[in-house]
C-alpha cells in the first residue's frame, strides 16, 4: 500500500454510489473497556434506506465536499472526508483531489449507521477511483480506524460484529429477509451514541447469551421468539428520551410483530404488517415523527448495493 498508484486508463473518473443505512436485530453489551469503549455483539442488518455518494476525481484544486442535508458537517470532521484522507495517505496519493457530493435520506442520530456507512462507501469508491490499490482486507483494516459501526458496511449485508463492533464476521442472509417488511420510524429528537453509553445502567443488561440469540437468528431469521430482540441500549436510550420509550410503546399496540430501538436510537425498526388502526394512522400524521418504507438488502456481487437497490 505504500507506493503512490498509476491511475490507468480502466479507473473510473467518477462514480454514484449507494450508501445502505442498518439495523441491528439484536445488540448486547458485554461490558466497559479499559479504553471506554464497549464489548459488544450485535447482529448487523443492511437495509434500503441509504444516500447516494457522488465522488469524481479532480484534476487540479482542492476537495470539494456539499451534503443537501443541514446540519451535516461539510468539513474535515465528516467522516467521509476522514475516509478519503486516510485511503489517499495510506495509498500516498495526497495528491489526487476529489469532488464528493453527499444526498443524504437517511437521518442522522437515528441508530441506523448513516455516517458510518457514507465513510465505508467513500473507502469503496475512492479505492475504486484510485485503481484499486488496496484489498478488501485493507479496506477493512483502515474501517475499524474510522468508528466502531464502518465495518460492516464493507460486508454483504448481514453480520454478527463484536470487539467494539469493528470486528466483523459475515453470516449469511437471513432466512427470511428476503419478504420481510421494515419500516423505520424517527423521531424527530437524537441522540448522541456517547450520550446513550453514559446512561448505561450495568444491572439493566439482558443475561441472554449473545451466541444463542445468534443460533436463533441463524436458524429461524426474523421468525425467532420475541425474547431474543434485544437491544441493551434501549433502557438507557428511553432513560435519556422518555418521549422515545412512549412512541415504542404506542407501535407495539399496532400489529407489527417486532418493534425495537435500532443502535443507540433513535429510530425503531417494526418487522411485518402495520395494519391499519387508528394508533397507526395517527403516528403517521405526527409531524415529529418520520416514517420510512424499507427491505433487508443482501449483496451477491461487490458492486450490487453500490447500484441503488
Ligand atoms: O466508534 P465510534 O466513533 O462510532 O463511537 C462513538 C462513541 O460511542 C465512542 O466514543 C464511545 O463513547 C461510544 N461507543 C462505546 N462502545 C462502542 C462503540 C461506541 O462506548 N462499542
Amino acid at each position: 500500500m505504500s507506493s503512490p498508484t498509476l491511475l490507468h486508463s480502466t479507473a473510473p473518473s467518477s462514480l454514484r454510489l449507494f450508501s445502505p443505512s442498518k439495523i441491528n436485530l439484536f445488540l448486547r453489551i458485554l461490558g466497559k473497556r479499559p479504553d471506554n469503549y464497549h464489548d459488544l455483539s450485535s447482529l448487523f442488518q443492511a437495509i434500503s434506506l441509504g444516500d447516494i455518494l457522488e465522488i469524481e476525481r479532480v484534476d487540479s484544486g482542492d476537495d470539494d465536499f456539499s451534503c443537501n442535508m443541514p446540519g451535516v458537517p461539510t468539513d474535515s470532521s465528516n467522516l467521509v472526508l476522514k475516509a478519503v484522507n486516510l485511503i489517499r495517505s495510506r495509498t500516498n496519493n495526497n495528491n489526487v483531489k476529489f469532488s464528493i457530493n453527499l444526498n443524504k435520506k437517511c437521518p442522522a442520530q437515528a441508530g441506523l449507521g448513516g455516517g458510518s456507512a457514507n465513510a465505508a462507501t467513500a473507502l469503496y469508491g475512492v479505492n475504486k477511483l484510485l485503481g484499486k490499490p488496496c484489498t478488501q482486507e485493507e479496506l477493512i483494516e483502515m474501517s475499524g480506524e474510522l468508528g466502531s459501526d464502518v465495518t460492516f458496511f464493507l460486508s454483504k449485508g448481514t453480520a454478527y460484529c463484536t470487539g467494539r463492533g469493528e470486528i466483523m464476521n459475515e453470516i449469511p442472509a437471513l432466512k427470511t429477509s428476503a419478504d420481510v417488511k421494515c419500516t423505520i420510524v424517527k423521531i424527530n429528537l437524537g441522540l448522541s451514541t456517547p450520550t446513550v453509553f453514559k446512561a448505561l445502567d450495568y444491572d439493566q443488561l439482558s443475561s441472554k447469551d449473545p451466541e444463542e440469540i445468534l443460533k436463533q437468528f441463524g436458524s429461524k431469521g426474523t421468525e425467532v421468539a420475541e425474547e431474543y430482540f434485544v437491544n441493551d441500549l434501549e433502557a438507557p436510550a428511553f432513560s435519556c428520551l422518555p418521549k422515545l420509550l412512549e412512541l415504542k410503546k404506542l407501535l407495539s399496540t399496532c400489529s407489527f410483530s417486532t418493534v425495537m430501538m435500532s443502535g443507540s436510537g433513535t429510530s425503531i425498526f417494526c418487522l411485518g404488517e402495520s395494519g391499519d388502526s387508528q394508533v397507526w394512522k395517527e403516528i403517521c400524521g405526527r409531524e415529529d415523527v418520520m416514517v420510512f418504507e424499507t427491505r433487508f438488502i443482501n449483496r451477491r456481487s461487490e458492486e450490487e448495493w453500490y447500484d441503488e437497490p
